[in-house]
């Protein structure tokens, strides 16, 4: 059967199906994996293949021509097809992901079954055409790619803007044996907007009033991608954050004064998978009895996949981070933080970290931390979805 011919089954081919398992999913997937078959030697021979050809004979009967999803009627399966012309979704899909789901199939990210694998039936370079393909249908080029949302550092703010809900828990801080727990809760608002807040729960064992625990100081901030170029590799954001003195100062569980912190932060795709991240900021307390302060946050990391190119991605990673306040004969307390990330479900879209803080200089009061965080990428489905 020549490519030009395959179409993956309609409601209206298995009408023409008289035989007892006509409302059976397994049936309708016994005839997708066939026509996949048959597909096979007919796409490698199609080597001339236009991208928009290739897509149009593999995908369009499903994902529709143009990538909206094909009209319900004609489809066989209950489960709704994406919008890939919808750029809220399709722009933070990196190509890696997308390209796991076509070759493998939907299952391969806990995705229904429905998206078949095409992994037998087209080359490398023809779901990458394809791939090509399905990335026109979102037209507008403001939507930072989701390939910049690289794997989240324990300190260094990442410059993409991300949907994150993240917990992060640190324990052991000099002399306070401090256990602290952070709530920060990211929603994206259009193409490169993003509204942060954070609430860190303090528990601490030995202040001068003995133990005392309870919220700390509160943040909200706002962060604005000026900047992503995929070509190059590079994505930029400005942000700024308040910190309101919530915490109870005389427990210490706060500063105590409201500190305002513009940031900006800067992304770096490498070869290899590899990535650098760097957030650089500065702290303004409104009360003057406190000293203005900079830093500067760096990272380094590299992503790699379990049980070949398509299994669960983990990223070992080190960051340094240093800290000096803008007063004369300051020293800058420098902090080496390495540190695991891995994907704990088949969606990849539940993370954790583990690391440690071990300070290097100023190291006085300073003790080494426990440092680990569970992020959950909400866009990408339920805590307990696609695992
Ligand atoms: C038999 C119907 C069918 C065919 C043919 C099909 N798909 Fe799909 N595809 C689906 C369904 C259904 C889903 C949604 C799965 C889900 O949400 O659980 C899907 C999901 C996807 C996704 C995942 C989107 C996400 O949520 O991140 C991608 C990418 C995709 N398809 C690309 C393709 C491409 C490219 C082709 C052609 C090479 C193709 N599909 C052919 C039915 C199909």
């Amino acid at each position: 059967m020549p490519l030009t011919e395959w179409r993956a089954p309609r409601a209206g081919c298995l009408d023409t199906y008289e035989n007892p398992w006509e409302n059976d999913t397994v049936r309708q997937l016994l005839l997708i994996s066939a026509a996949l078959l048959m597909l096979a030697p007919a796409v490698s021979s199609a080597q001339s293949s236009s991208s928009a050809e290739l897509y149009a004979t593999a995908c369009a009967s499903c994902h529709g021509a143009d990538g909206k999803g094909g009209a319900r009627e004609d489809l066989v399966f209950e489960t709704p097809v994406p919008d890939f012309s919808d750029c809220e979704f399709a722009s933070r899909e990196p190509d890696p992901d997308w390209y796991a789901i076509i070759h493998e199939g939907g299952p391969v990210r806990a995705f229904d079954r429905m998206m078949p694998a095409f992994g037998d039936a087209l080359t490398g370079d023809e779901i990458q055409k394809i791939l090509d393909h399905v990335r026109t249908f979102c037209d507008d080029p403001r939507w930072p790619r989701g390939e910049f949302n690289l794997p989240r550092f324990l300190f260094t703010e990442k410059a993409f803007p991300e949907d994150e809900a993240v917990v992060t828990a640190s324990y052991g801080n000099g002399e306070s044996n401090a256990l602290e727990l952070e709530l920060l809760y990211e929603k994206r608002f259009g193409p490169v907007g993003m509204v942060e807040v954070a609430v860190p729960v303090v528990s601490l064992d030995s202040t001068a009033a003995g133990h005392e625990s309870g919220v700390g100081d509160i943040a909200i901030g706002y962060k604005h991608t000026i900047y992503a170029n995929l070509d190059h590799g590079n994505i930029f954001s400005l942000g700024g954050e308040v910190i309101l003195p919530t915490g109870d100062e005389d427990k210490e569980l706060g500063k105590g004064t409201a500190v305002l912190e513009p940031f900006m932060t800067y992304g770096r795709l490498l070869p290899a998978d590899a990535f650098f991240q760097a957030h650089a900021f500065a702290e303004f307390p409104t009360d003057s009895g406190f000293d203005d302060e900079v830093g500067l946050r760096m990272g380094f990391g590299r992503t790699w996949t379990t049980g070949g190119p398509f299994g669960r991605a983990f990223s070992p990673m080190l960051e340094v981070l240093s800290v000096r306040d803008l007063a004369s004969g300051a020293k800058t307390k420098v902090d080496l933080v390495p540190q695991f990330q891995v994907a704990l479900n088949t969606r990849q879209h539940i993370l954790l970290n583990v690391g440690v803080r071990v300070p290097v200089t100023e190291t006085a009061g300073r003790d080494t931390q426990i440092v680990s965080y569970l992020l959950w990428d909400w866009f990408d489905g339920g805590f307990f979805d696609g695992w």
